[in-house]
């Protein structure tokens, strides 16, 4: 048994929430498993679509996630991973070559790093930098290997990757943020990166998927095809806009119709009964208004259905090659919306499944919520080996994760 003693703690700044978590990652019998340790947010200040505009204002909430979770101030030596959303967050598709060096020909790690770091000659503007290099597909002379190409005999190595880059100012201001809360950031992780690569099984990546949390502020995707990553973005759209809309409809306040969406809407338009009326506080006299059901679930429909054909457009404008044959995988608090799977079936005629971690005992419901997906993917990020693609080369079923949540004050 080898146990990572040291405590990781992960922050989500997120456009409505601000969640934070401390866990530790624990290898037994050839398995990893995370114990969550504590679970905490707060409104997030300062966010929108999940910018930081203000860190002064984003430390306050993440000081208070920090203290919801009963981890302030405490766990002095963890790592502190944070996540990162937003339409600023984008992608690009690099190759790097090189020489194989050994006279027998034989590829080594060195000649697959120079690859690697060849790849990375893209000329980034001033203020923008790399958050990841992720490894796509590996080939010697030409021909694609399945796994490692390390020990394949040739003349030249090929690294295709799949780089993430973020602003600097928009990583400045979140390590501030945290900073002024009482804690340095000593990881910065692309939030759709990290969640897609926890949620994906291996079969789904490999035969094509698309990967879309909608948050409140933005939907962000992750596109997988023949095994690896190939386009990641962001879209400007989520449950804020959703809100939005059924204010301008109903004439009502947004706590009313942020209420509506969270406890009204329903994937599946027999979930609710068509007729069924309620009485809703809108502006001007009287004050309140007759409105049915089922137009709101249909103006919320309308507006997710919109949404995910958005983000499959994106993903097909970005990839065309690519062919979704294992469908939609979706999480976000938006995707907290029950039926929400059959909605979005019906919308994109791909088979959909909502996003989870894998969570064993006690606390399971928090693994299962969509809306905590990005936050725990970010805990587990660190021990997944498409960030360490050389020296992590491990079996498809050991790179598995599975949660052991012990306690936590995760609420909603
Ligand atoms: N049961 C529900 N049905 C539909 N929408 C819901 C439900 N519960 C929460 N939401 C919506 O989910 C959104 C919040 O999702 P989430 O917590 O993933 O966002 P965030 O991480 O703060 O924002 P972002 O990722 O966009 O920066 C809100 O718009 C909220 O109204
Ligand atoms: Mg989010």
């Amino acid at each position: 048994m080898a146990r990572d003693e040291k405590p990781i703690i992960a922050i989500d700044v997120g456009t409505s929430l601000t969640r934070v978590a401390a866990g530790r990652i624990d290898e037994r019998d050839m398995e990893r498993y995370l114990d969550v340790i504590a679970l905490g947010q707060a409104p997030s200040a300062s966010v929108q679509r999940g910018i930081i505009q203000n860190p002064e204002e984003a430390a306050y909430s993440v000081k208070a996630a920090f203290e919801d979770a009963g981890i302030d101030g405490k766990y002095r030596d963890a790592k502190v991973y944070a996540g990162i959303g937003g339409k600023h967050i984008v992608s690009v598709n690099t190759s790097g070559e090189a020489v194989v060096s050994r006279n027998d020909g034989l590829v080594t790690e060195k000649d697959v790093t120079r690859a690697i770091e060849a790849s990375k000659g893209l000329r980034l503007a001033a203020d923008v930098q790399a958050l990841h290099h992720l490894p796509r597909s590996f080939y010697v002379d030409g021909i694609r290997c399945r796994r490692s190409p390390i020990g394949m005999r040739g003349v030249s190595a090929r690294a295709d990757m799949h780089t993430v880059t973020a602003p600097s100012a928009a990583t400045a201001n979140l390590r501030k943020a945290v900073k002024i809360a009482g804690r340095d950031v000593d990881w910065i992780v692309s939030n759709v990166v990290a969640a897609s690569q926890a949620v994906l099984t291996r079969e789904e990546m490999e035969m094509g998927v698309l990967y879309i949390d909608i948050g409140a502020g933005t939907t962000d995707i992750a596109a997988y095809d023949g095994g690896t990553i190939c386009h990641t973005s962001s879209l400007p759209v989520g449950g804020n806009q959703i809100v939005t809309d059924l204010a301008a409809v109903l004439h009502a306040p947004a706590y009313v119709c942020e209420s509506l969406l969270r406890e009204r809407a329903n994937g599946d338009p027999k979930g609710y009964k068509g007729d069924d009326e309620m009485l809703v506080p809108t502006f001007g006299i009287p004050g309140q208004r007759r409105v049915r059901l089922g137009a709101i679930n249909d103006i919320i429909a309308m507006r997710i259905a919109e949404m995910l054909q958005m983000a499959v457009s994106r993903a097909k404008e970005a990839a065309p090659a690519l062919s979704f044959s294992a469908g939609i995988v979706i999480a976000g608090g938006v995707a907290r919306m029950p039926a929400i799977d059959m909605l979005a079936e019906r919308v994109t005629n791909l088979p959909v499944r909502a996003g989870q971690i894998p969570v064993r005992t006690l606390r399971t419901e928090v693994g299962q919520d969509p809306a905590f997906v990005s936050l725990l993917s970010v805990l587990l990020a660190k021990a997944d080996p498409q960030f360490a693609p050389l020296k992590e080369q491990r079996p498809a079923h050991q790179s598995r994760l599975r949660l052991l949540p012990i306690f936590g004050g995760a609420r909603n």
